[in-house]
């Protein structure tokens, strides 16, 4: 393949949410994942929305975040055509590079607990699970 990396736009909207679409991570199009609300998170200096393209073709994405205390790498996902030939690990470290501007971050993921891919994914990236922490989270709406 002809493997390019480089920070996303809105422009890259549909393309983004088409590779989150076929490998299978939900989508929330009347909330974060809106064009309006990724427009808004896109456009942060904190935030860099990374795709990974076969030529033209947008093959992977993820995006990585500083939220002031730590790093985050979300919605990483890749277009099942192209799994297996380490394109997420490269988007990881491509994420891990952004996020080092901020200094020695801890840099975290959240995963679902039978997501056993993105669970060795992360390991072999030198991750490690917190077993003790369980995600609480508080909505103002269901579908935000
Ligand atoms: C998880 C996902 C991003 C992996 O993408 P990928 O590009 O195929 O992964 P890589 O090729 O970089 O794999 C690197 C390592 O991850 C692990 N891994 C990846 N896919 C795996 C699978 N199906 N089963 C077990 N381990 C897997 C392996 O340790 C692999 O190393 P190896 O190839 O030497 O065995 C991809 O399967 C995906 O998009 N899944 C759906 C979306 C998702 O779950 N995203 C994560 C949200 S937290």
């Amino acid at each position: 393949m002809d493997k390019r990396f480089r920070r996303l736009t809105i422009d890259d909207y549909n393309d983004m949410l088409r590779v989150w679409a076929v490998a299978g991570l939900p989508i929330k199009p009347n909330g974060r994942d809106s064009r309006s609300m990724i427009e808004t998170e896109i456009g942060r200096d904190h935030c860099a929305f990374l795709g990974v393209f076969d030529s033209d073709r947008m093959v992977g994405v993820t995006i990585a975040q500083y939220d002031g205390r730590r790093g985050w790498i979300c919605r990483l996902a890749v277009d099942p055509d192209f799994r297996g030939l380490g394109l997420a690990q490269d988007l990881i470290q491509k994420g891990e590079e952004f996020l080092a501007q901020y200094g020695e971050v801890v840099v975290c993921a959240l995963i679902e607990e039978l997501n056993m891919p993105s669970m060795d994914l992360f390991e072999k990236a030198g991750f490690r699970c917190e077993n003790e922490i369980k995600y609480w989270t508080r909505r103002p709406r269901a579908d935000l």
